[in-house]
C-alpha cells in the first residue's frame, strides 16, 4: 500500500498569494501534477491540515477545484487555519465519515493499512487539544480496529519540534494522547503537519512524524526565541510505503524541477 501525505496547503481566497508572498495556488497545483506523475500511483493521499487559509466556503471552493485532477482518492483533516464544519461539507468523501460527534474524526477500513483521521483543533486558536473527549474516542476506534497495521494522520504533532514559536501554539494535553497511543502497539505510525517541514521522533512506542508543506516551509530555527518566521525552502510531499515485511517506510519528496534522472555509470 501506498500512502502519500500532502500537508498545510493554505490556500487563500481570491486566489491569492499567502501573506502577499507565496503562490500557494499555483504551488498545489504543482503538488497535484508530482502525485498524478507517481508510478505507482498513491492508493490514498491524506491532507493533514491547514488546506485553506481561513476557512471560508470560498476558498474550500478554490481549494476543490484544484483538486479536482488527482488521480488518487483524498482524505483530509483540519488544521488550525479549517473551519470543520465548512472543511466537511466541502469534501463529503472525507466529511460523511465524521461520526455523530462534534469533531471531524473518522477511520477508514478498506486498505491494508487502518487510517484513523483525527480532529485535534479548537476552533479560532492555532494550538490543539486532546481534550478527555478525544483521546476517549481515539482509544475506542483504535480499539474496534483490532491489531491491524494503522496510521493516525492529524494536524498538530504531539511532541516538541525545537523551534520555539511553533511548540508554543503545538498540542495540548499530549499524555492523554501517548497514553492511549501505548495501549496500541499496532498503531505504526502518527502523521502530522503543521511544522511546516519534514520531523520524526519516538512516541509512545511509535514514530511521530510531520510532513513538510506544498508551499512555504517553517524556518529552521532551533533558537528558543526565534522570530516566527517562513522560509521558501523546497515544498514536499511524504510517501508511506507499507509491505507486510517491512512495515511502514517513509520517504520525503521534494516538489520542482530537479532534471531527469540519469543513471549509475557502470
Ligand atoms: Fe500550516
Ligand atoms: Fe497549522
Amino acid at each position: 500500500m501506498l500512502i502519500a501525505q500532502i500537508s498545510d496547503l493554505h490556500i487563500q481566497k481570491g486566489g491569492k498569494p499567502a501573506y502577499g508572498v507565496v503562490d500557494t495556488v499555483s504551488m498545489l497545483k504543482r503538488a497535484v501534477e508530482a502525485l498524478n506523475a507517481l508510478d505507482p500511483q498513491p492508493d490514498v493521499v491524506l491532507a493533514t491540515g491547514d488546506l485553506v487559509e481561513r476557512g471560508s466556503a470560498e476558498e474550500y471552493g478554490i481549494l476543490r477545484e484544484i483538486l479536482k485532477p488527482l488521480k488518487a482518492p483524498l482524505l483530509v483533516v483540519p488544521g488550525n487555519h479549517d473551519a470543520r464544519g465548512t472543511l466537511a461539507e466541502a469534501f463529503p468523501d472525507s466529511g460523511k465519515r465524521v461520526g455523530a460527534s462534534e469533531f471531524f474524526h473518522y477511520a477508514v477500513d478498506e486498505f491494508p493499512v487502518r487510517l484513523i483521521g483525527y480532529d485535534t483543533t479548537v476552533p479560532k486558536h492555532h494550538h490543539g487539544e486532546v481534550c478527555a473527549a478525544r483521546a476517549d474516542w481515539l482509544d475506542r476506534t483504535l480499539a474496534a480496529g483490532g491489531d491491524r497495521p494503522t496510521v493516525i494522520f492529524l494536524h498538530h504533532p504531539p511532541f516538541k519540534t525545537g523551534i520555539g514559536h511553533m511548540d508554543r501554539s503545538g498540542l495540548t494535553n499530549v499524555p492523554a494522547m501517548a497514553a492511549v497511543v501505548k495501549k496500541h502497539p499496532n498503531v505504526e505510525r502518527i502523521v502530522c503537519g503543521h511544522i511546516h517541514r519534514a520531523i520524526q521522533t519516538r512516541f509512545a512506542g511509535t514514530i511521530a512524524s510531520v510532513a513538510p508543506s506544498t508551499a512555504h516551509q517553517i524556518n529552521l530555527d532551533l533558537r528558543q526565541d526565534g522570530p516566527a518566521a517562513m522560509k521558501m525552502d523546497p515544498p514536499g510531499y511524504q510517501l508511506h510505503y507499507w509491505t507486510p515485511e517491512a512495515g511502514l517506510v517513509t520517504h520525503t519528496a521534494a516538489i520542482g524541477d530537479y532534471g531527469e534522472p540519469f543513471n549509475f555509470p557502470w
